[in-house]
């Protein structure tokens, strides 16, 4: 694992989009369909807006690439502004050209979630590997929507929220925690780990106990984040803030001054 602690959450946008790139355009190289992970919330949009700025001023090219979502809450009607499928499609995938036809989420709207989770993990077996999977982390240490307990080999399912998560997301529901739905569609832990390249973005205090417990802490489903650990490539990408709390913070930085070249992100 590598841990890249950066100064500000700008400089944590530029690094997440340097290593998103690097992947999609190793995979892209190498032929054959192209799977980007996403996640939504606040973590990552500074990463999708340098994603944006590369395409719009460098050239940089999604065709061919599908995207998935990690998560979806379940009873929000299809097309619901804060559903996941339209923010993502709001804040990215719109803007980089992807079709909606291969931006793919969980279907939260289903009349059968439980049979939709089953069918968004076939659909993702079927089109993966995912090459790159953006993630962000929740203060309890939630990783997707998997809440402290979750099954570190958990497959795509409906899950219940925590009390704390629905009122940290109340904040896009104009700050009405009764308005953030109780049950949630999530890829499952296991289902993420097989992604080939995991890139987690944190910024700011309130996530930086949460950081800790996930990079240096045991490994357990009391923190969803620890099934890091288990994975042969991740980057977590945190600013001074969401860092402050990890022991090894030198030596991390240490190695990053020494970086080789050729070991890219
Ligand atoms: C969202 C997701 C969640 C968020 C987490 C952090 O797709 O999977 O795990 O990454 O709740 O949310 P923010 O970034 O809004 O603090």
């Amino acid at each position: 694992m590598e841990v890249v602690l950066l100064p500000t959450p700008e400089d944590c946008g530029r690094v997440v989009a340097d290593a998103v790139a690097g992947s999609v355009l190793d995979a892209l190289a190498r032929g054959g369909p192209v799977v980007l992970g996403l996640a939504t919330g606040s973590s990552p949009l500074l990463a999708y807006r340098e994603l944006l700025r590369r395409h719009r001023e460098e050239g940089l090219e999604f065709a061919g690439v599908q995207a998935f979502l990690l998560d979806e809450y379940v009873g929000l009607p299809a097309g619901h502004p804060e559903s996941y499928r339209e923010v993502i499609r709001r804040e990215l995938t719109d803007a980089l050209g992807l079709d909606p036809a291969v931006v793919h989420g969980p279907d939260g709207s289903a009349a059968d979630p439980l049979r939709a989770a089953r069918d968004y993990e076939q659909l993702l077996l079927s089109a993966g590997p995912v090459a790159v999977q953006v993630l962000g982390i929740g203060a309890n240490g939630h990783l997707g929507f998997n809440e402290p307990g979750s099954s570190l080999a958990s497959r795509t399912r409906v899950k219940t929220l925590t009390e704390q998560t629905r009122s940290d997301n109340a904040r896009f529901f104009g700050g009405d925690v009764a308005a953030v739905p109780r049950h949630v569609l999530t890829q499952g832990l296991g289902t993420i780990l097989g992604a080939g390249h995991l890139v987690l973005v944190a910024t700011g205090e309130a996530k930086a106990d949460a950081v800790a417990a996930a990079v240096e802490g045991p490994l357990t489903a009391s923190c969803p984040g620890s099934v890091l650990q288990l994975h042969p490539h991740v980057t977590v990408v945190v600013d001074e803030s969401a860092g402050s709390r990890l022991a090894r913070a030198e030596h991390y930085r240490y190695v990053l001054s020494h970086k080789l070249e050729a070991q890219g992100w």
